[in-house]
C-alpha cells in the first residue's frame, strides 16, 4: 500500500491533529502525517508533533507583506514535504482562493457544527442561543467560500439541559476525534473520489 502524504495545518492545541497522528500509526491506515504547519509559533500542537518525530514549521502571516506571499511560502513548505493531502485542524486563518484552488479536492477541514448550519466562529454559543436540540461537527472539503465545501462525514450530538458552550464543545470534540481520522481514511484510500468529485 502506498500511503498518502498528509500535512496538518494548526493554530492551537492540536487535539484533532493528535487524533490524526494516532490513527495514522495503524499499519493499514492509508495516510501518513509528514508535517505539521502552524501560523502561530506558540501553538501547543507543534511540540506534540515534534515529539512524535514529525516535521514542523511555523509561519506568522504578520511577517509577510501580503496574504499571497504568506501562502506562497506555505505552498513551498508543503511541496518540500511532498504532500498529497492537507488537513486543516483548528487553523484559524481564512485561506485565499489561489491556495484553496491549488488543493481542490485534496484539502479537508473539521468544523464544529452540522454544516450548513453555523458557518464561522462561536458555533456552540450560537446553537445554544437558538435553543438547538442537536448540534455536532462536520468534516468537509475546503472551497473558497468559508465552511461551504461538500461534507464528507458528520456526527450529531444532543444538546443537554444545562449545557454551556464548554460542556457542549467537549462532547462534540470527542466526535471530532472519531470522524476526522475516518474522513481522512476515506479520502486517502480513494473511496471518496467516485461519490463527491
Ligand atoms: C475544533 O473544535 C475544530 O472543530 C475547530 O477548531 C477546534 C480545534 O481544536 N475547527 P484542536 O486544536 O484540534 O484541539
Amino acid at each position: 500500500m502506498i500511503r498518502k502524504r498528509v500535512a496538518i495545518l494548526i493554530s492551537g492545541r492540536g487535539s484533532n491533529m493528535s487524533a490524526l497522528i494516532e490513527a495514522a500509526k495503524a499499519p493499514d491506515y492509508p495516510a501518513e502525517i509528514v508535517g505539521v504547519l502552524s501560523n502561530r509559533a506558540a501553538a501547543a500542537g507543534l511540540a506534540v508533533a515534534a515529539a512524535e518525530g514529525i516535521a514542523t514549521a511555523s509561519l506568522a502571516q504578520s511577517k509577510f507583506p501580503s496574504r499571497d506571499m504568506f501562502e506562497d511560502v506555505m505552498t513551498q513548505i508543503l511541496e518540500s514535504w511532498d504532500v498529497d493531502l492537507v488537513c486543516l485542524a483548528g487553523f484559524m486563518r481564512v485561506l485565499g482562493e489561489d491556495f484553496v484552488n491549488r488543493w481542490e479536492g485534496r484539502m479537508i477541514n473539521i468544523h464544529p457544527s452540522l454544516l450548513p448550519l453555523y458557518r464561522g466562529l462561536h458555533t456552540h454559543e450560537r446553537a445554544l442561543a437558538d435553543g438547538a436540540k442537536v448540534h455536532g461537527c462536520t468534516v468537509h472539503f475546503v472551497t473558497p467560500g468559508l465552511d461551504e465545501g461538500a461534507p464528507i462525514l458528520q456526527a450529531e450530538v444532543p444538546v443537554l439541559p444545562g449545557d454551556t458552550p464548554d460542556t457542549l464543545a467537549a462532547r462534540i470534540l470527542i466526535e471530532e476525534h472519531r470522524i476526522y481520522p475516518e474522513a481522512l481514511r476515506m479520502l486517502a484510500s480513494g473511496e471518496l473520489t467516485a461519490t463527491l468529485q
